[in-house]
């Protein structure tokens, strides 16, 4: 039983840590980046970002650039909002 229990553990952390919560991604994006920017910079022709990993190490640097302290899986879950809303890689 007890054995049953650990393994339900870890199952369930590991599927966090692996899938964004694209929810999440759009609470924190809403709450947190709008400052600056509006999500017009995300579709405009000539955006900045063209990869995947271009992405991640611009959602650090905006991050960084507002001294927030977030954990990986909420980066992750704001690359995933940003991807799959906007793009698309
Ligand atoms: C302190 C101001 C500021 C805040 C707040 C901010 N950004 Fe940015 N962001 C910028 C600037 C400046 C650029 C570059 C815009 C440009 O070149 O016109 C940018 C560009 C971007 C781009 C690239 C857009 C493209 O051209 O493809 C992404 C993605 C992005 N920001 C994500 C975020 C995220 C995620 C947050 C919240 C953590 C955030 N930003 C908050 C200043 C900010």
């Amino acid at each position: 039983m007890k054995l049953y229990f650990t393994i339900a553990i870890s199952v369930l952390t590991l599927g966090s840590s692996q899938a964004a919560d694209i929810d999440n991604g759009d609470d924190l994006h809403f709450t947190n980046c709008t400052g600056c920017h509006d999500d017009s910079v995300y579709t405009r022709e000539n955006r900045l970002v063209g990869s995947l990993p271009r992405l991640g190490a611009q959602v650090r640097f905006c991050k960084d650039s507002l001294g927030l302290t977030w954990f990986d899986d909420e980066v992750e879950d704001v690359i995933g909002y940003l991807n799959q809303t906007y793009y698309h890689f």
